[in-house]
C-alpha cells in the first residue's frame, strides 16, 4: 500500500487527477470535502488530504510515503526527503514586489512581509541586504499598503492580486512548480513500488 499527502485544494485536485490517470484511482477521493483519509487495496493506494505546507511534515516523517508539495514550501521547510519529479503544475513564481514606482534606497533596514521567512532570508543574505522580517499568514499584499512593510516576498501567479492592489514585481526570486517527493525510508523498503508510481506519474505530465 502507498500512502500519499495530496495537498488540499485545486492543486491537489489536479494532482489527484493525475494519480487516477497513472493507475491509483479511489472512489470518492475527489467528492467528499470533509472526509480526510480514502484507501483503494485493489489499487494499493491511500490519499491523505493536508495542509500544502504540512505536506514535507507527513512526508519526512514517513507518515506518507509519496507527495506533492510546491517548489516554494519545499525551499521554505527544507524537510530531509527526496524530490522524485517535476510535475509541471501549479506553475508560479516566487517574487519581491512592492508598491508602483518603489525604489529600495538601501540605506536602511529593509521591511519585509512574507510567509516565507526563510526564502526571503536566505535570498537577502545573498545580496548582502539587511531585512526585517514581518511574518504573515496570508494577505501578504497588505503590508506594504498599510506601512506595515516595504516590500513583500510572496508566490505570484496570475498577477492579479499584485495588480488590484497596485503593486508590481520587483525582482524574480526562482520559479515554482509541485514536485512529487518520497520519505527516505519508503524508498528504501517500498522501492519498486515507488518507482512505479514515479515513472507512471512522469508518463502523466503535460497531459
Ligand atoms: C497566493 C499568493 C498571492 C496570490 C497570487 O495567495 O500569496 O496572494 O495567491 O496569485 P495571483 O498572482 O494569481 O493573484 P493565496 O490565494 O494562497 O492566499 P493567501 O492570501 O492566504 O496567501
Amino acid at each position: 500500500m502507498l500512502n500519499i499527502a495530496l495537498p488540499k485544494g485545486r492543486l491537489g485536485e489536479r494532482v489527484c487527477r493525475m494519480f487516477e490517470a497513472a493507475g491509483y484511482p479511489c472512489p470518492g477521493v475527489l467528492e467528499d470535502q470533509r472526509r480526510l483519509v480514502f484507501e483503494n487495496p485493489a489499487a494499493g493506494v491511500r490519499y491523505f488530504w493536508v495542509k500544502p505546507s504540512d505536506v514535507p511534515i507527513y512526508v519526512e516523517r514517513g507518515a506518507a510515503d509519496l507527495g506533492v508539495a510546491g517548489k516554494d514550501v519545499l525551499l521554505e521547510a527544507e524537510p530531509d526527503l527526496y524530490e522524485l519529479l517535476d510535475l509541471e503544475l501549479g506553475r508560479c513564481r516566487m517574487a519581491v514586489a512592492a508598491p508602483l514606482g518603489y525604489r529600495d534606497d538601501g540605506d536602511r533596514t529593509l521591511r519585509v512581509a512574507t510567509k516565507y521567512p526563510r526564502i526571503a532570508d536566505r535570498y537577502y543574505a545573498g545580496k548582502g541586504r539587511e531585512i526585517d522580517i514581518i511574518r504573515l499568514n496570508g494577505s501578504i499584499e497588505l503590508a506594504p499598503l498599510l506601512g506595515l512593510s516595504d516590500v513583500i516576498v510572496d508566490i505570484v501567479e496570475t498577477g492579479t492580486t499584485l495588480k488590484e492592489n497596485d503593486l508590481a514585481v520587483l525582482e524574480e526570486v526562482f520559479p515554482v512548480s509541485a514536485r512529487l517527493v518520497a520519505n527516505k525510508a519508503s524508498t528504501k523498503f517500498k522501492t519498486a513500488e515507488i518507482e512505479q508510481a514515479a515513472e507512471r506519474m512522469k508518463g502523466q505530465i503535460g497531459r
